[in-house]
C-alpha cells in the first residue's frame, strides 16, 4: 500500500466532525498519485456523497468539458475537495468543519506534491490564497503557496447558474495550459 492509499484508508473511517453522522460515502479524491496538477472543490454534493468520487454530478460533467478543452482528463489530474464529508442539503462547510477535515488534504498535498493548485470557487481560494480572496476579481490570477503555483477558477456550480462567465474562465484555462506546459 502507498502513504496515500493509507491515508485514504484512515480517511474512510474518519468521525473528526459531524457531517460523518450524515453521509454515505466519504469523498477522498481521485487521480494519480504523481499528478503535477491539483483541483481542490469545496465538498461533495449529493451524487459525490452517493458514489464516493468528487465531481461525478452536474458541476463534474462541466469539470470534466473544462479539463478536455486544455487537453487534460482525470487520468492525468488529482481531484479533491476542502471538506471529505457532503454536509446536509449542500450547505457550505462550517468552519469547524473545514478545520476538522483540512489535515487530511494537507498530507494528501504533502503526497502528492502538485506544481500546480488550482482552487475551484471562493472556498478553497479563501484557504490557499487569502483569507480575503475575491473570486470576481482575481480568478485566473497565479499566486504562490509554498513553492506551488496556485489559481482559482469560478467554480464549476457557479458557471452552470451564470454562464455569462464562461467566456473568463475559457481564457483562465488557457494561462492554466500555458502554465502547464511550462512545467
Ligand atoms: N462541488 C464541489 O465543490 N465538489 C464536488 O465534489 C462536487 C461539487
Amino acid at each position: 500500500m502507498t502513504e496515500l492509499e493509507k491515508l485514504r484508508a484512515d480517511c474512510l473511517g474518519c468521525e473528526r466532525c459531524q457531517l460523518c453522522e450524515t453521509r454515505t460515502n466519504v469523498v477522498f479524491g481521485v487521480g494519480p498519485e504523481d499528478a503535477r496538477v491539483m483541483f481542490i472543490g469545496e465538498g461533495p454534493g449529493e451524487n459525490e456523497d452517493l458514489q464516493g468520487e468528487p465531481f461525478v454530478g452536474r458541476a463534474g460533467k462541466l469539470l470534466d468539458d473544462m479539463l478536455e478543452l486544455i487537453g487534460l482528463d482525470r487520468t492525468k489530474v488529482y481531484i479533491a475537495n476542502m471538506v471529505k464529508c457532503r454536509p446536509p442539503k449542500n450547505r457550505d462547510p462550517l468552519p469547524g468543519e473545514q478545520a476538522a477535515c483540512a489535515p487530511w488534504l494537507e498530507r494528501q498535498l504533502e503526497l502528492i506534491d502538485p506544481a500546480i493548485i488550482v482552487c475551484l470557487g471562493r472556498i478553497a481560494a479563501m484557504r490557499f490564497i487569502k483569507p480575503d480572496f475575491k473570486i470576481t476579481r482575481e480568478h485566473g490570477q497565479w499566486f504562490e503557496l509554498d513553492g506551488r503555483r496556485v489559481m482559482a477558477l469560478y467554480h464549476p456550480a457557479a458557471l452552470l447558474r451564470d454562464p455569462r462567465r464562461r467566456p473568463e474562465t475559457f481564457d483562465d484555462l488557457k494561462r492554466l495550459q500555458a502554465a502547464i506546459e511550462q512545467l
